[in-house]
C-alpha cells in the first residue's frame, strides 16, 4: 500500500519547505499551497489523505479551510498548525472536525506522531464503515436465503407428497407381483422419497426458526417412552451397520418420571443425535442414550432450575469423533466437518443447529465432547472402533 498524501497549507515558505522535506523523507506524498484559497483548490483537486493547515493566513482563516475541506471530503483528516494556541480556537477547530493541533515551531517527532495517528484514525474509520456495510449486506443476504429456503421447501413438499402417496398406492397394487430387481428398484424409490421428505421437513423447520415462527408446546411428559420410540426408529439403520443401541436411566430418575417439555421436539433432538451417531460410527460400534438427574450444575450451568432441577441426556457413540477445533462449530447452521463427507455421508448440516435451538428454547444447554477421555463406554469392547475417539453429545433440560 502506498503511503498517504499530505497537503500542507501555510503562507510561510520556510514552514512549507521544512514540512515538505520531513514528510517526503518519511515516504509521504506531499503537496503544498501558500494560502487558504489555493489550499482549498488543491484539496478538492487532488487525492489527499490529510491536510495540515496554518490557522492564521492572510486571505482566509484556517478554521474556514477546515470547514470546507470537511464538508467536501469528510474522510480527510485535518491538523491545525498555529504559533499560538488559544483555548477558544482549539475548541472551535475541534468542534468543526479538526483531528488535532501542532504548535509552531514544530517539534519534528511530535509532528510526525500526530500525522501518523491522524492517518491511522482515518484508516480505522474507513474500515469500520466498510465493516458496517458488509454486515448489513450479509444480513440482507441471510434474509434472502431464509426466504428462499422457506419457499423452496414449501414448493418441494407438494410434489413429494404426491410421489409418496403414489408409491403407497403402487405398493398396494403390485405387492407380490414385482420381480426381485423390481422390488429393489421400488425400495430405492421409497427410501429416497423418505430421505427427501426428511430433508424438506428439516429445511422448513430451519426457515421457521430463522423467521421466528417456531413454536414449542410444552406439557408433562415421561422421557422413557420418547427415548424408546427414538431407539426403535433407529433399529433398521443401526442394524444395517451392526451397531448396538442401548439406553440407561440412572442418577435417581425413575423411567416414568415426568418433565415439562415438547415431546415431538425432544424426539427430534434425539433422532438427530442418534442418526448422527449411526452415520459417524463404523460397523460393529455402540450407541448409548443415558438419562440422569443432575445433582450439581454442569459446565457453568445456572444453579438447578425450579424445584425439580435438571435432567441430563447424552448420546455417546464409538465413532470417528470430532476434533477439538470443530466442537463448537458443529452447532452452526450448514456446518459439516469435511472429513466426514469423503465417506459419502450426506446431510445438509442443519440437524445440530435445529437441536441447539430446541434445547435452548426449553431453557437447557447442549454441547459435545470427543476424545478418548470423557467418553463413557468401553471402546475396547469391539475390535473395529476400539481405536476411535468416539463422540458424546450432552444436553440438559429443566424438570
Ligand atoms: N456423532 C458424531 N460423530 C462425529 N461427527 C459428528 C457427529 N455428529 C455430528 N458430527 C459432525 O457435525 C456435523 C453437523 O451435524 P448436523 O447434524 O448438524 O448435520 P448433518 O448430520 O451433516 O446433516 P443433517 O443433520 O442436516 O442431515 C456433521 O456433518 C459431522 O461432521
Ligand atoms: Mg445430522
Amino acid at each position: 500500500m502506498s503511503k498517504a498524501t499530505i497537503l500542507v497549507i501555510d503562507d510561510e515558505k520556510g514552514i512549507r519547505d521544512m514540512l515538505g522535506y520531513t514528510l517526503q523523507q518519511e515516504g509521504y506524498g506531499f503537496i503544498s499551497a501558500e494560502n487558504g484559497r489555493e489550499g482549498l483548490k488543491k484539496a478538492l483537486e487532488n487525492d489527499i489523505d490529510l491536510v495540515i493547515t496554518d490557522i492564521k493566513m492572510p486571505d482566509m482563516e484556517g478554521t474556514e479551510v477546515l470547514e470546507q475541506v470537511k464538508r467536501a471530503k469528510p474522510d480527510v483528516e485535518v491538523i491545525m498548525a498555529t504559533g499560538y494556541v488559544t483555548i477558544e480556537t482549539s475548541i472551535e477547530s475541534l468542534r468543526k472536525g479538526a483531528y488535532d493541533y501542532i504548535s509552531k515551531p514544530f517539534n519534528i517527532d511530535e509532528m510526525l506522531m500526530t500525522v501518523g495517528k491522524a492517518l491511522e484514525y482515518s484508516r480505522l474509520k474507513k474500515t469500520v464503515i466498510k465493516d458496517g456495510e458488509i454486515l448489513g449486506r450479509l444480513r440482507e443476504l441471510d434474509t434472502i436465503k431464509t426466504e428462499f429456503l422457506s419457499n423452496v421447501s414449501h414448493e418441494l413438499r407438494t410434489p413429494l407428497m404426491s410421489i409418496k402417496n403414489s408409491l403407497d398406492l403402487l405398493a398396494d397394487e403390485f405387492n407380490g407381483k414385482l420381480s426381485e430387481s423390481g422390488k429393489t428398484l421400488f425400495g430405492v424409490c421409497v427410501r429416497n422419497s423418505v430421505r427427501m421428505g426428511n430433508l424438506v421437513s428439516e429445511l422448513m423447520e430451519f426457515s421457521k426458526m430463522e423467521s421466528g415462527s417456531f413454536e414449542i408446546k410444552k406439557k408433562k411428559i415421561a422421557l422413557k417412552p420418547v427415548v424408546d420410540e427414538v431407539l426403535a426408529e433407529m433399529i433398521p439403520v443401526a442394524g444395517a451397520k451392526k451397531i448396538s443401541l442401548l439406553s440407561e436411566f440412572e442418577g435417581g430418575i425413575s423411567p416414568g418420571e415426568e418433565i415439562n417439555a415438547d415431546p415431538d421436539r425432544i424426539k427430534q433432538v434425539l433422532i438427530n443425535l442418534t442418526a448422527n451417531a449411526v452415520k459417524f460410527t463404523p460397523e460393529g460400534g455402540k450407541i448409548t442414550v443415558d438419562v440422569k438427574r443432575l445433582s450439581s450444575p454442569s459446565r457453568g450451568e445456572a444453579p438447578l432450575a425450579g424445584e425439580g432441577g435438571l435432567i441430563e441426556i447424552s448420546v455417546t457413540d464409538t465413532g470417528i469423533g470430532i476434533s477439538p477445533e470443530n466442537l463448537e462449530k458443529v452447532f452452526q447452521k450448514f456446518y459439516q466437518v469435511k472429513a466426514a463427507q469423503s465417506e459419502s455421508i450426506k446431510g445438509i448440516g442443519l440437524g445440530l443447529a435445529i437441536a441447539k435451538n430446541i434445547v435452548e428454547a426449553h431453557g437447557g444447554r447442549i454441547w459435545v465432547e470427543s476424545g478418548p477421555l470423557p467418553i463413557g463406554p468401553d471402546l475396547s469392547s469391539n475390535g473395529l472402533s476400539g481405536s476411535l475417539p468416539g463422540t458424546k453429545f450432552i444436553f440438559t433440560l429443566p424438570i
